[in-house]
């Protein structure tokens, strides 16, 4: 981060021009430090929705949204899909260096050795009801974990935070899988060792006392790549609910549960389970054309999910890649012609035609493929935004501890601009 000059801004106010320093990062736009903007002037800028606003500097993950760049450490999302795998991610975006072959093998029996859950804390699943949502259960029992692993929550020693980071990555599909199987009834699955992180979570999905579940390579090929393509995205929804709670000081395991909170949200992670439902409810090509027109009516409140991105606004790279599995998952499983595929490579078609779409620049992003790859491998909707926090936990626990390290991090605190009553009296006769 260098600091690369002033800007100089004229305030309307009709007080004197305010001197700013320009920072810049390695890619991307430079930024005006408004730190002292208040101090200079008194003066608040006012960003609902951070359109123009950096919330912090990360050295993680750059997006261009404007040529559809998205990068890991610098290195281009579409080469580490198709070179690496998940746990190999998961130790560059740690780490910032893709791991030699010995670092891999010790990196990934960290991982191996803490993915069982405390006994007691499979227990906790029975308190839930049965039809409860998966990520009500993951939010639950993820913040729970800090009442099991507290022999390692001072966050200011960094043995502490890597040990809760690696347990939070390993027990995450443990805890999704669980989640699942308690909802349908069957009885748990624990982990296997000798299996990949993809693998090993299928098997705790699919695999019954009675019979085995032997995933196919390719199947599991397509959800390592799920799992790549989501595991970070800069300062998104998710991931600033994270820095935010995680800059008071709270425990990881508490700002993950946070996170996965604000992911179910159907304008972020919630968008694949959406997106499905979407599909079923449209439920034939014929009535493409009236879901369509309803999400261009203005007064109507609905949006086609797995359209549009706040960052990307000529294509995702993420949905490129996605798209390309959806292809191949759907050929090998001969699921050509199923007909919600049909359907929503009919709705693509239409919506990149439309000039509502085209001139909004809304794209078909990386949960409008990731639903129908997920449904293909026959994951339930229900537990598509539980395998988007698997997969995205990573991602937090990276840029949680980045702003832990950094000596210099303050607790989030934003201002507001106040437009309610101006300050009155109590009157003493207010109750009469
Ligand atoms: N369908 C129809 N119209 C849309 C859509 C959509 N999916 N998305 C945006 N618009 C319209 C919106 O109505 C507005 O129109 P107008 O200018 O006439 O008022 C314009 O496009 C700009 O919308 P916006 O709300 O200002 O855009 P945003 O950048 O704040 O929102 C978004 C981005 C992803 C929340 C939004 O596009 C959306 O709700 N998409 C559907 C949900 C979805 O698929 N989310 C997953 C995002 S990818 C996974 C992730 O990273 O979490």
């Amino acid at each position: 981060m260098t600091q690369k000059g002033t800007a100089t801004l004229s305030l309307s106010t009709g007080g004197e021009a305010i001197e700013l320093p320009v920072i810049s990062g390695t890619m991307g736009p430079d930024v005006v430090d408004i730190r002292k903007l208040h101090a200079k002037s008194g003066l608040f800028t006012y960003d609902p929705g951070f359109l123009s606003t950096a919330s912090n500097s990360s050295e993680i993950t750059f997006i261009d949204g404007g040529k559809g760049v998205l990068l890991y450490r610098g290195y281009p999302i579409e080469q580490l899909a198709r070179q690496c795998d998940f746990i190999e991610i998961c130790y560059l975006l740690l780490h910032g260096e893709l791991p030699k072959a010995t670092e891999k093998t010790e990196f990934d029996g960290v991982i191996k050795h803490h993915t069982m859950l405390h006994e007691q804390l499979v227990k906790l699943f029975s308190g839930f009801r049965r039809d409860a949502h998966p990520m009500a259960v993951m939010v639950g029992v993820v913040g729970a974990l800090s009442a099991f692993y507290h022999d390692a929550l001072d966050i200011s020693d960094a043995s502490h935070r890597e040990l809760s980071a690696m347990r939070l990555i390993a027990k995450m599909p443990t805890i999704a899988a669980m989640a699942y199987k308690y909802n349908i009834g069957q009885p748990y699955v624990y982990p296997r060792n000798d299996l990949s992180y993809a693998e090993n979570f299928l098997h705790m999905m699919f695999s019954l006392p009675t019979e085995r579940y032997k995933a196919d390579p390719k199947i599991v090929r397509a959800l390592d790549r799920i799992l790549i393509l989501h595991a970070d995205h800069e300062q998104n929804a998710s991931t600033s609910t994270v820095r935010l709670a995680g800059s008071s000081g709270a425990n990881p395991f508490a700002c993950i549960a946070a996170g996965i909170a604000c992911l179910w949200g159907p304008a972020h992670g919630g968008a694949n389970e959406a997106c499905l439902h979407m599909l079923e409810e449209i439920g034939d090509v014929s009535r493409i054309n009236d879901y369509i027109k309803r999400a261009k009516d203005p007064d109507e409140n609905y949006r086609l999910m797995g359209f549009g991105h706040r960052v990307y606004k000529n294509f995702d790279p993420r949905a490129k890649l996605m798209r390309e599995t959806c292809h191949e998952v759907l050929n090998v499983l001969d699921l050509e012609n199923d007909r919600l595929f049909k359907l929503a490579l009919e709705l693509e078609r239409i919506a990149l035609e439309d000039d509502y779409f085209i001139s909004r620049k809304l794209y078909p992003n990386v949960d409008f493929y990731s639903g129908i790859v997920q449904r293909a491998l026959g994951i339930p909707t229900i537990m598509f935004t539980a395998i988007f926090a698997m997969a995205r936990t990573v991602g937090w626990v990276a840029q949680w501890n980045e702003m832990i390290s950094d000596p210099d991090y303050k607790i989030g605190r934003p201002r507001q601009l106040y437009t309610g009553t101006p300050m009155r009296d109590v009157p003493t006769d207010f109750r009469n």
